[in-house]
């Protein structure tokens, strides 16, 4: 049987932990890295299942990689020695899609699986492929592979139909070496996005409006070394404070930076949370029973989809009827049936979820389905009387750093069984 958490639940949570950086940051970071033949050092890469997915995938595409004696990881393409993204890669983490445009801006040629749909949506890449297309590269897909090719990338204007991270994040490293300017309107606002164009002007580009909706890049002939560090994970920092909350507890985030995360603070507060804002730490007091508040998830800064499912775990213990519609996935509530097996009270009508809030959950084994879920029935197990196992941790393992760890630490009775 995989990993399972267990959870005494019960236990409001105290004291201070230290979010991780980011794996929405760290991941676009390594595949920026196949835009130069010089060193990329990263200070502070997360020790998490995606990062080492995708530092398998470059090191096969011709990545070196070395730890230095701060603990900094040294990454170096100085030869692309593959041009494939394979599928047995691709398929287990879509994220890997982020080789397509560095790839292609450095040699020309690039052969990159398709991903397949996954868990919360279908999550097409049609946007990355028609912005690759307008900047010259023949995109062909057949057998399930995208087929790109283009002898040198050319400048230009491009429109995004919807708001997409990975697709502006694809697009700029793509531009940053092509020949003349490109200007993304329509573009992710994510902090995620904003440390990248951070990163690829460490390495010599010239972007200007990262982090709003209009990005221009002036394409440069090649790009440098440089060293990176990387910035906290914002998802982390919102599930820990959920934490708090969800306990009637008194957790603090240190290491956080509040701004990526003002629109949670908000629900938090709706919700009843009594906050503490500091500079780069957030304190968090849980009420007694949360309150019921509505929430409709839009891309940055609007309340992130990848904090759903954590607001409505607490939701779903408030004095009330809240609303929670999501915008940006079409299958994004798997974590609802869950928390109903718990004793929670939702029902799904298509894109909105009516909670109904019960006073408290009752410990029970559930099933993770996706990342964003998983944290939410740990958050769930928590909270409730009794016991609650959740298996197939390997969901929640891809993107929170020793979470049961961190939750030790703030007195929570939590282990893993393997
Ligand atoms: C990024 O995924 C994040 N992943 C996701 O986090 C996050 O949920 C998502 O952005 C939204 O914020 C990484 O950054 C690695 P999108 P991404 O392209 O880029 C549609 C997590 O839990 N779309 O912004 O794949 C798409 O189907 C993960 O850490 C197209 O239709 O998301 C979705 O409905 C989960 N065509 C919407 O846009 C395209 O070409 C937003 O997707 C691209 C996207």
């Amino acid at each position: 049987m995989a990993a399972r958490l267990v959870i005494e639940g019960g236990v409001p949570l105290r004291g201070a932990v230290s979010a991780s950086s980011a794996k929405n940051a760290a991941l676009p970071a390594l595949a920026a890295t196949l835009l130069t033949a010089e060193p990329v050092v990263l200070e502070n890469l997360p020790a998490l299942a995606d990062v080492t997915t995708i530092s398998r995938l470059i090191e096969q595409l011709g990545a070196e990689f070395a730890v230095e004696r701060d603990g900094a990881t040294r990454v170096r393409v100085a030869r692309v020695k593959s041009h494939e993204a394979p599928y047995e890669l691709v398929s287990t983490m879509r994220a890997s899609v982020l080789v397509l445009g560095p790839l292609l801006a450095r040699t020309g040629v690039a052969r990159v699986a398709l991903p397949g749909g996954c868990a919360i949506g279908l999550r097409p890449i049609d946007l990355h492929l028609k912005g690759l297309r307008r900047l010259g590269a023949d995109i062909g897909i057949e057998n399930g592979y995208v087929e790109a090719r283009a002898s040198r990338l050319k400048g230009c204007r491009i429109s995004l139909d919807l708001v997409t991270v990975t697709g502006t994040e694809n697009l700029m490293m793509a531009a940053a070496l092509a020949e003349g300017t490109t200007v993304i309107e329509n573009a992710a606002r994510e902090p995620e996005v904003v440390d990248l164009a951070r990163l690829l002007q460490a390495m010599g580009a010239t972007i200007e409006g990262a982090g709003t909706e209009r990005i221009e890049i002036v394409g440069a002939a090649e790009l440098g070394g440089c060293r990176h560090r990387i910035i906290p994970d914002r998802i982390e920092t919102g599930t820990l404070l959920v934490a708090g909350a969800i306990t009637g507890g008194d957790v603090t985030v240190t290491n956080a930076v509040p701004r990526h995360l003002g629109a949670l603070l908000a629900k938090l507060e709706e919700a009843g949370a009594v906050l503490d804002v500091g500079e780069n730490r957030i304190r968090c007091r849980g009420p007694e029973r949360p309150r019921p508040t509505d929430v409709i998830t839009s891309p940055f800064p609007g309340f992130p989809t990848d904090m759903q499912a954590q607001l409505m775990t607490l939701l779903g213990l408030a004095e009330g009827l809240s609303r929670i519609t999501e915008t940006i996935f079409e299958n994004r509530f798997m974590h609802a049936a869950e928390l109903n097996r718990m004793g929670a009270r939702i029902e799904i009508d298509g894109a909105m979820a009516l909670v109904r809030g019960v006073p408290h959950y009752q410990g029970a084994p559930v099933m993770a389905t996706d990342l964003r879920a998983s944290a939410s029935l740990v958050l769930a197990g928590l909270a409730a009387r009794g016991r609650t196992e959740v298996s197939r941790v390997y969901h929640l393992d891809r993107g929170y750093e020793r979470l049961e760890a961190k939750l030790q630490s703030l007195g929570a009775r939590v282990g893993r069984l393997a």
